[in-house]
């Protein structure tokens, strides 16, 4: 497995809409394998193969959502911060009967590094996607995870999330973005 580096903005790829996977075999589970490794190591919860300059409609998702302990030894708690691993693979995915209803949340990308805004999406869709074997599956899906596939699945389109910022907004961002990159330089 290898960490892949993860292109920024303004790089143009980012831009590109992914052409669809029509063969499953050993490289594409590789590059699977491969996109996990950056994620986990970045560290973010989702990840487009576009990001790692792969233009394929290719997502993993992993919330790693943290363990629930029960405090009952004081309010000084110093567990580290254990999650529940949950690796979830999007190949071709589509979203079917978004819901009305929408839900903000507060979102950033491995691409936007250190930044965040909120962002309104449908709170319940239907997803339809492929699995590395290329066996199909439908689900309804709600919550952050509802809210992270629909962010992961912009990208594939070319779309960022602060794309979906008025103008202000996004020139803020990127100017925090431009300053902070400066300073570390
Ligand atoms: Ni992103």
């Amino acid at each position: 497995m290898a960490i892949l580096p993860i292109l920024e903005v303004p790089d143009p790829r980012l831009k590109t809409v992914s052409e669809p996977v029509t063969v499953f075999d050993d490289e594409l589970k590789t590059l699977i394998a491969d996109m996990f490794e950056t994620m986990y190591d970045a560290p973010g919860i989702g990840l487009a193969a576009i990001q790692v300059g792969v233009p394929k409609r290719i997502l993993v998702i992993d919330l790693q959502e943290p363990v629930e302990h029960d405090h009952e030894h004081g309010e000084h708690c110093h567990h580290d911060h254990e999650v529940i691993r949950d690796p979830r693979v999007f190949i071709n995915p589509e979203i079917l009967n978004p819901s009305e209803d929408l839900t903000v949340y507060s979102e950033g990308c491995l691409s936007v590094p250190d930044q965040y805004a909120d962002v309104e999406r449908p709170s319940v869709i239907t997803a339809r996607w492929q699995d590395e074997n290329g066996n199909s599956h439908e689900e309804q899906i709600e919550g952050l995870l509802a809210t992270c596939l629909q962010h992961e699945i912009d990208h594939l389109e070319g779309i960022l999330f602060i794309d979906h910022l008025s103008r202000l907004k996004r020139q803020m961002v990127l100017k925090k973005l431009a300053k902070l990159r400066k300073e570390a330089a």
